[in-house]
């Protein structure tokens, strides 16, 4: 098995060719932040059922109780959350021309907050409320919350704008991330299970378009034997600080 020197190696030197990179992420990457992923150990499927409390049926059912054991605790974890050095480092690497976009399946916010520029945000965000019936969307400062689920001014319910089990992905964010995935030279893929469709197909749009593909997860993935060029096994803030610092030596910042 190669080491890791050489797997760093091999992935900077394909980051310094790039010109049309693009990353996908996935709940991993913000792990380092506080914010546990969805499945494997301490993951927040192990504690609540999705079917149960994570489907647009459960909302529709009964939308306080899905408020109440998913979406007020998710917000409290998000609130306080800041970038870590994964999130820094990816922007580092649009700094210094290998990304372009980062389509992420995070609700979190945490990529903008990093200062990356163009997010494609794949599963909605949590940082909007949006009316079940009027569609109106609020940031949720401007929402005081009185009672459970709040309700907007048309006194439908409001719900965080982000995609659950059983809805389906913006069509138009769909189609950018798939075009993007199709012409891209390098696809970053970090923190992800890689078992939800339809991200989880977008690194087999770009692998078969011709795409150098570097995966940085701690465990290895449906993608890691078949799909990925070079696995990086381990946390993405450790793993991406090693790497920028590579890719920075073989590609110094863009001048002007
Ligand atoms: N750095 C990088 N990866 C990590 C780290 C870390 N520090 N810690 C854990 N991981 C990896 C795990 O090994 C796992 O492969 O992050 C991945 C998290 O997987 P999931 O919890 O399945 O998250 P994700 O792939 O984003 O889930 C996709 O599922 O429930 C839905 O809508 C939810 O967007 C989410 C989607």
């Amino acid at each position: 098995m190669p080491s890791i020197t050489s797997l760093l190696d091999q992935a900077a030197t394909a980051c310094a060719k790039a010109r049309k990179g693009i990353a996908l992420t996935g709940a991993g990457i913000s792990v380092e932040s506080g914010i546990p992923p969805f499945r494997g150990k301490g993951g927040l499927w192990e504690k609540i059922d999705p079917m149960k409390y994570a489907h647009i049926d459960a909302l529709e059912r009964d939308p306080a109780e899905v408020w109440k054991v998913l979406f007020l605790g998710i917000g409290e974890l998000l609130g306080t959350a800041a970038p870590n050095d994964g999130h820094k480092e990816l922007r580092r690497l649009e700094e210094l021309g290998v990304l372009q976009t980062i389509i992420t399946q995070n609700v979190d916010g945490l990529h903008q907050k990093a200062g990356s520029r163009d997010v494609i945000e794949f599963h909605g965000t949590h940082a909007v409320l949006r009316c079940m019936t009027c569609q109106r969307r609020y940031e949720w400062q401007e929402i005081t919350i009185t009672e459970i689920p709040p309700r907007c001014p048309c006194n439908g319910y409001l719900r965080p704008d982000v995609v659950m089990f059983g809805e389906l992905i913006d069509m138009s964010l769909l189609q950018r991330s798939q075009m993007l995935a199709s012409q891209c030279d390098l696809m970053f893929v970090v923190g992800t299970s890689a078992t939800v469709e339809p991200a989880a197909y977008l690194p087999v749009i770009a692998k078969r378009a011709g795409a150098f593909i570097i995966e940085i997860n701690p465990e290895p993935t449906p993608l890691t034997h078949h799909i990925s060029d070079v696995t990086l096994l381990g946390p993405a803030g450790e793993v991406l600080t090693q790497l920028t610092e590579r890719v920075a030596r073989l590609r110094p910042m863009p001048q002007g």
